[in-house]
């Protein structure tokens, strides 16, 4: 059985000033009319044998339940945060959820927001994938990496391997600069995607060996939730107890169980203004616009815009206009649209 379980934690603050704390990327039309959490679902709707479960902060709950319905999910079993406590305990508590009625399916861990340009693609890699995850494998879905980024996870596959799924020898998370850039001179490694496909047994045994703390503090968070329609509300003093860890850090770095299926799936986490450009339709000036803009003698710009937009004579900008706020930058400098973001924060 495979079920499919969306995280919608993130908080986005690089697409600053359309995604806000209270309302990250994952709940915005960034790429075509669906939203990012919207497209997630449809993209694996035909391969779940279950409805999905969601894991998201407790102020995003009636977002989260309202698109899901929009896009057609049956009803959906949503995990509420009271407070954020990274991935680990997110998944923790989704497979606690799959397993309660004594099942024990696949989960297919998918991040609510990143861009999967091929999906026939994608699903095939799942279905490859199950074979291993069926036999207790946790399988991570690996991107060929094409800079040293340091924002990702680094997967050293088993070169051995071949045929698809093989053994991850090393997986470190958010390498340094100088080891991201030894690792692509080496060649043989792969960005973790951050999907992932285990079975929640599996996971769940991994984490009580790894990190017992965050598991004792999950179940603990989990069995005083209180249920409340399609919402299922962790117990907050529970859950503020447990100790904050992505699963990269807390099992995929440790584990000797993990395994990779490199894939070409026209993946991007879409971390930030310019990978938005990078996987929209440009024109032959290669702008690539959302919403009404003009462009006049300008050349591989970016616009979103909800009011007209025009640009003059400009190349490589990036102009984001909403209600309350504009941005214009540079498109090689739109990383530190974060410092913005904590500038106004001290502000407040
Ligand atoms: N429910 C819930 N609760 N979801 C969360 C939480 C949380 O506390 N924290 C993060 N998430 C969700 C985010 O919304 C996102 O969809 C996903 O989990 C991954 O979290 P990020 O915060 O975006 O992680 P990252 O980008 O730093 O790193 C991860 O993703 C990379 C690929 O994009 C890692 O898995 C890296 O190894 C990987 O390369
Ligand atoms: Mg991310």
């Amino acid at each position: 059985k495979l079920q499919p379980v969306l995280l919608s934690g993130g908080s986005g603050t690089r697409l600053w000033p359309l995604s806000r704390e209270a309302y990250p990327k994952q709940f915005l039309p960034l790429v075509g009319q669906d939203t990012m959490l919207q497209a997630t679902w449809r993209r694996v709707a035909g391969l779940a044998d279950a409805a999905p479960i969601v894991v998201a902060g407790e102020e995003h709950r009636f977002l989260v339940a309202e698109q899901l319905r929009q896009a057609g999910a049956p009803a959906p079993a949503i995990v509420l945060e009271p407070v954020g406590r990274n991935t680990a305990p997110a998944i923790a508590a989704a497979a606690l959820q799959a397993t309660a009625d004594g099942d024990d399916p696949l989960l297919l861990v998918l991040p609510s927001d990143h861009v999967v340009a091929d999906a026939d693609a994608f699903r095939a890699a799942v279905r490859v994938a199950s074979a291993a995850a069926e036999r207790g494998a946790l399988v991570t879905f690996g991107i060929v990496p094409t800079a040293p980024e340091t924002g990702f996870g680094y997967i050293q596959a088993d070169a051995g391997g071949g045929d698809g799924v093989t053994k991850v020898v090393r997986f470190v998370e958010k390498p340094d600069a100088a080891t991201a850039q030894a690792y692509l001179a080496t060649g043989g490694y792969y960005w973790n995607s951050g999907m992932f496909l285990f079975r929640a047994s599996r996971y769940l045994a991994e984490l009580e060996r790894l990190r017992p703390d965050i598991l004792a503090a999950t179940r603990a968070a989990f069995a005083a939730a209180r249920r409340d329609g399609d919402f299922i509300r962790l117990d907050k003093e529970a859950f503020a107890a447990c100790p904050s860890q992505s699963i990269d850090y807390a099992v995929m770095e440790a584990t000797d169980a993990a395994m990779v299926l490199p894939v070409d799936i026209g993946w991007n986490d879409v971390g930030s203004w310019s990978a938005l450009w990078d996987v929209a339709a440009r024109d032959a000036d290669g702008n690539a616009h959302h919403g009404d803009v003009i462009a006049v003698d300008s050349r591989n710009s970016y616009a979103y815009a909800r009011r007209l937009v025009a640009l003059v004579g400009v190349d490589d900008v990036v102009v984001v206009e909403t209600d309350d706020a504009v941005l214009v930058a540079r498109k090689d400098k739109v990383q530190k649209v974060k410092d913005v973001v904590a500038l106004l924060k001290q502000e407040q």
